[in-house]
């Protein structure tokens, strides 16, 4: 058995969470539709629907926020917080954004063409969107262990360098290689050292600029530090990531631990030049990209916070512990656990289930019903193709549902409460029932979908 690591701090302020007796979680989960996004909060007991903008700030973070300059541009905030990015990330350019999407349309909007292709490790769904919404294609080079939810890989997050090289040699050559640390759609798992090394020597080769999707950096750089390079500090690790990085896209509601913010940051002065330009236009003044002064105040003490060996090791450990409880009781969960949660592997936990009744997204209602405990499919709904005429579907190669886990949040005894409720659905299979869609938005379906039980 894991030890569960204990927190690395003390609790100074509560917040009551909501209980729910069962008839009041089968109303609220049939006004929402059976679609979690719609549940209101005062619905949910133990909410893992993200571990974005949802973790606790520390009392450090809370003092920084009464030091927020509130100035409209050049506030004293925007230097303290662009000494911490430089400190920590090394980037000669950056901006402050309101969070990772707003980088990541500024960013493509600049740099993407209707045609052009995209090299990645996997993209999660908004960045997905966001390159479509330019007319360009993602490229998913990720290594083929990823895909395998049994295999144990320490680095399941790496790209597939004869892949990569093999797009890099095709027509059109694609624009750039953007890599998400730690791989957030493959179940939140870890790239390399060696492989970002990889990835960069052969942008340099084909003369290809290279991205990352650093949302999770301090949890990828964890992952480093205990499995590839022990003698490196976080920090050090966290520079020699970024150093191979021509520019980076960040959202800062994981790693950053605050509950709204982003950063966007490039080497090219040229490049950060037309930024410039499309910030003022589109998000704000490059001072402040959209957030307040306080906002950027608390990030750049959460950023501090987040490489921090000790809370590393206990946020980690928070997710494995969890992982371990499920993994005792027999259910099936991918291997091994990632950074920020837990996915649950249904093709495993299911089997006999048609994917056309939608297994991931059932066993979210079920488990709200179980315990008002909210996790999110990243399965069929999320990832799968179907056409509403003919009602055919392509289906993912995975069928997940992740527990992602709050940063500060939870303690050990919400995690064993939650592993209770998905070990009584997994010898109770008969309680998730089958649904179907009645309504589906063509982009991005999972947060606007509704369905019905069949
Ligand atoms: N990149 C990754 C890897 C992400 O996980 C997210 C958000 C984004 C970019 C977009 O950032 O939400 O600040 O605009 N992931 C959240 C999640 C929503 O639940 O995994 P954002």
């Amino acid at each position: 058995m894991n030890p569960y690591v204990f927190e690395p701090f003390k609790i100074k302020a509560v917040e009551r969470i909501p209980l729910t007796t069962r008839e009041e979680r089968e109303r609220y989960i049939r006004e929402a539709r059976f679609n979690l996004f719609n549940l209101p909060s005062q619905a949910v007991t133990i909410d893992l629907l993200t571990d974005s903008g949802t973790g606790a700030m520390s009392d450090e973070q809370w003092a920084a926020l009464h030091r927020g300059d509130e100035a409209y541009a050049g506030a004293r905030s925007y230097y303290r917080l662009a000494q911490v990015q430089r400190e920590l990330f090394g980037f000669p350019y950056f901006t402050p954004v309101h969070q990772g999407r707003a980088a990541e349309r500024v960013l493509f909007e600049i740099l993407l063409q209707p045609g052009d292709v995209v090299a990645t490790n996997q993209p999660f769904d908004t960045t997905y969107a966001n390159i479509v919404a330019q007319g360009a294609t993602p490229l998913e080079l990720v290594i083929e262990a990823a895909y395998d939810t049994q295999r144990d890989h320490p680095f399941k997050g790496n790209v597939d360098l004869d892949r990569l090289e093999e797009a890099l040699q095709g027509h059109p050559r694609p624009k750039f290689v953007l890599i998400t640390i730690t791989n957030n759609t493959g179940g939140g798992q870890p790239v390399s050292l060696e492989n970002l090394r990889g990835v960069r020597a052969l942008c340099d080769r084909y003369q290809v600029p290279l991205y990352l999707d650093a949302a999770r950096h301090a949890e990828n750089a964890y992952f480093i530090h205990e499995r590839e390079a022990p003698h490196m500090s976080i920090r050090d690790i966290v520079r020699e990531t970024f150093s191979l990085a021509d520019g980076m896209l960040m959202s800062a509601k994981k790693d950053g631990l605050v509950n709204i913010g982003g950063l966007l940051a490039v080497r090219d002065a040229r490049l950060f030049a037309r930024i410039q330009e499309v910030m003022v236009r589109t998000e704000g003044f490059p001072t402040y990209g959209g957030l307040a002064g306080r906002d950027m105040e608390a990030l750049a003490q959460g950023l501090l916070e987040a490489v921090e060996l000790s809370y590393l090791r206990y946020r980690v450990g928070q997710v494995r512990y969890l992982a371990q409880r499920l993994r005792e009781a027999g259910v099936p969960i991918l291997e091994p656990p990632g950074g920020h949660a837990v996915y649950l592997d249904m093709l495993r936990f299911l089997p006999d289930w048609p994917r056309e009744h939608l297994p991931g997204q059932a066993f979210t209602v079920a488990l709200y019903r179980e315990g008002g405990i909210r996790a999110v499919e990243l399965g069929t709904v999320a990832f799968g193709k179907h056409d509403p005429e003919t009602g055919t579907w392509e289906f993912p190669r995975l069928e997940l549902v992740r527990l992602a886990i709050p940063r500060r949040v939870y303690t050990q005894a919400h995690l064993d409460y939650v592993a209770e409720a998905i070990v009584q659905l997994y010898h109770h299979p008969e309680k998730i029932r089958p649904l179907r869609l009645v309504k589906e938005p063509p982009a991005l379906r999972h947060f606007l979908a509704e369905y019905e039980e069949i």
